[in-house]
């Protein structure tokens, strides 16, 4: 989910990348929609003052990355993992291995602790500590920073065969800021045409690539691609001062 949006902006901007939340019926979850609304919220307000920290911490003046991320985009994903176990050796896992793509995550685990990090070539369990949210960093705050800080490999492996559920709340920099490094860290941060939302889409379908089947990933390829047709189209014409900053 995402900010609350128009139910038209898909319509009448046909590039736009937003669209508005769908929540299951109030009668088969009730409550659920105010729940997860109000923890959208929270997060937000959590992720500012990460957001603040992590200004402090790479001592750049405070607002530089508030200012990057004005419209607040931060998107949630609650997610029901199915009982399956994995089998890592034969790329069967309940998330395949990757990194996130904004600035920082913010994940709520609750049941099966199949989360998994990759540091010096191995695998390694995280458990989640009950109240407690795990924060790791993305591909943005690499770019950013020209890998001083450093986005973790990560996927999930089902070892016990259990239910799992997570919420994982995705901070990222606003759509048309470009990925150049902050003041004082190099200029290896990526290309100065890379913006964000570019990323999002390149590394979404790089995704899925990997973590569908051959065959599925063909079969969807035309959606896929049109997804990242039109991530490019709206940067473009963000760029052109045509559409909004989303
Ligand atoms: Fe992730």
């Amino acid at each position: 989910m995402g900010p609350a949006v128009p139910s038209r902006t898909h319509v009448t901007q046909p590039h736009s990348l937003t669209a508005p939340n769908i929540f299951p019926d109030k009668d088969v979850a009730p409550g659920f929609a105010q729940s997860v609304t109000d923890y959208y919220a929270a997060m937000g307000n959590i992720g500012a003052s990460i957001m603040t920290a992590l200004e402090t911490m790479l001592q750049v003046p405070q607002g530089t990355l508030q200012d990057m991320a004005s419209k607040k985009f931060l998107t949630m994903m609650v997610s029901h993992y199915m009982p399956t176990v994995s089998d890592p050796d034969n790329n069967r896992l309940a998330l395949g291995a990757h990194k996130d793509i904004g600035l920082f995550t913010m994940l709520a685990i609750e049941g099966n602790d199949g989360l998994e990090i990759y540091v010096d070539d191995e695998w390694l369990a995280v458990a989640p500590k009950p109240g407690h949210l795990l924060v790791n960093l993305g591909t943005t705050a690499e770019k950013i920073t020209s890998g001083y800080l450093n986005a973790i490999l990560h996927r999930v492996n089902n070892r016990s065969g259990t239910d799992r559920y997570s919420v994982a709340a995705f901070y990222s920099l606003d759509n048309h800021v470009r990925l150049t490094p902050l003041p004082g860290y190099g200029q290896k941060g990526g290309p100065d045409k890379e913006t964000t939302a570019e990323l999002v889409a390149e590394h979404a379908m790089a995704f899925i690539r990997s973590a569908l089947p051959p065959a599925g990933y063909e079969a969807g390829r035309h959606v896929f691609d049109a997804v990242l047709e039109d991530a490019r189209t709206e940067h473009a014409l963000v760029q052109q001062g045509v559409l909004p900053v989303a």
